[in-house]
């Protein structure tokens, strides 16, 4: 990992920076390129061009750690939305591939998981209403993983709620201690798992530290998900995990329709059109809204020289 991941990650709680960063406009090149838009409207205009890329797209409506329940229940309304707009869009042909094109990907905090009373219950009732409306419109539903303290309460929803919706997918994270487990216990027939390294800071009592530990442990736990019976979603810009998953997948005949490749939108696009060039499943995540900071200041964290673009955007509206 790199050493400036956990100092960039600590100073971007500070309610002072994020004022002054909050400030920059959307249409900022730096926040463009990983965030498509404040409105649904410039989502879909980016999810369009994607699909007509050949690439497939997973939606996430920007925002976390609710503590309003009007909060939650707005989020929810914006969701329902949104799957409806989705479900309107062409969905071009993509060979050998069977699997919806189209699918968003939700964060519980955002749907009450941190309301001080009843908010796990109330962030799997929320899911549940928008679960039931992606059923209809052959949209998929993946639940984000936040910080560790969140990982056992997710994990519980998606497992309660997968009675219901089978392909209710869910994102482990690779820097976690407990993951390889989780995996083994996620790995059975038909179980959507998106594999991520992870993107919180967490203690090392948790997680691993190291940026080669970390993908030592993601490579372990694609083996796991590979040569299991679900359907993995191997969510991750690195060479190394990327080639591990077309080796296992030839090595254990998983055809395209059997396991996808995920990436972040704005990160290395050249290389999603090449998998997709193959004829392999792409899906890309693409976030949207006026709450991009939280998500925005990880991706800075992932890769300092971002900063650089960040700091050059805060200048230039000074
Ligand atoms: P790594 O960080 O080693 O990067 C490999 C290469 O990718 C870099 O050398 C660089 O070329 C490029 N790259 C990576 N990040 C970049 C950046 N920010 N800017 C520019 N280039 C970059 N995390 C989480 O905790 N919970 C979640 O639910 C999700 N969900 C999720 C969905 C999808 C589809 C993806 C791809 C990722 C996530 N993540 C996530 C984020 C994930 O945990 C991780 O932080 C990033 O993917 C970066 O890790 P890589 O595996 O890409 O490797």
């Amino acid at each position: 990992m790199n050493p400036l991941r956990p100092l960039i990650l600590a100073a971007a709680e500070s309610p002072r920076l994020k004022r002054a960063l909050t400030g920059i406009p959307v249409t900022a090149d730096i926040v463009r390129r990983f965030v498509a838009g404040e409105t649904r409207a410039d989502l879909i205009a980016a999810a369009r061009a994607l699909l007509n890329s050949g690439r497939m797209v997973s939606v996430d409506f920007l925002g976390e750690n609710t503590t309003d329940r009007n909060q939650a229940d707005a989020t929810v309304a914006e969701y329902l939305s949104l799957i409806n707009d989705l479900a309107a869009l062409d969905r071009p042909a993509l060979p050998g591939i069977v699997v919806p094109p189209v699918e968003v990907s939700v964060k519980l905090s955002a749907l009450g998981q941190a309301l001080p009373v009843d908010g796990p219950a109330i962030a799997t009732e929320n899911l549940r209403i928008l679960c039931t409306k992606a059923a209809q419109a052959d949209v998929w539903v993946t639940v984000d993983a936040e910080d560790h303290t969140t990982t056992a309460a997710t994990l519980a929803t998606v497992r309660e709620l997968r009675g219901e919706f089978p392909w209710l997918g869910a994102v482990l994270q690779a820097y976690l201690h407990r993951t390889e487990s989780d995996c083994r216990a996620l790995a059975g027939p038909g179980s959507r798992i998106r594999l991520c390294k992870g993107a919180y800071r967490e203690p090392p009592e948790v997680a691993f530290q190291r940026a080669s530990e970390v993908t030592d442990s993601y490579l372990r736990c694609l083996d796991v998900l590979m040569g299991g019976e679900g359907y993995p979603m191997v969510a991750s810009h690195d060479p190394v995990p990327i080639a591990a998953a077309a080796d296992l997948a030839a090595e254990s005949d998983r055809g395209a329709d059997r396991f996808e490749y995920q990436m972040l939108y704005g990160i290395r696009s050249a290389e999603q059109l090449r998998l997709a060039a193959t004829g392999s499943a792409v899906r890309v995540y693409v976030p949207y809204g006026s709450q991009w900071y939280g998500y925005l200041t990880r991706r800075l964290a992932e890769r300092p020289a971002n900063l650089a673009f960040f700091l050059r955007a805060l200048v230039s509206k000074s």
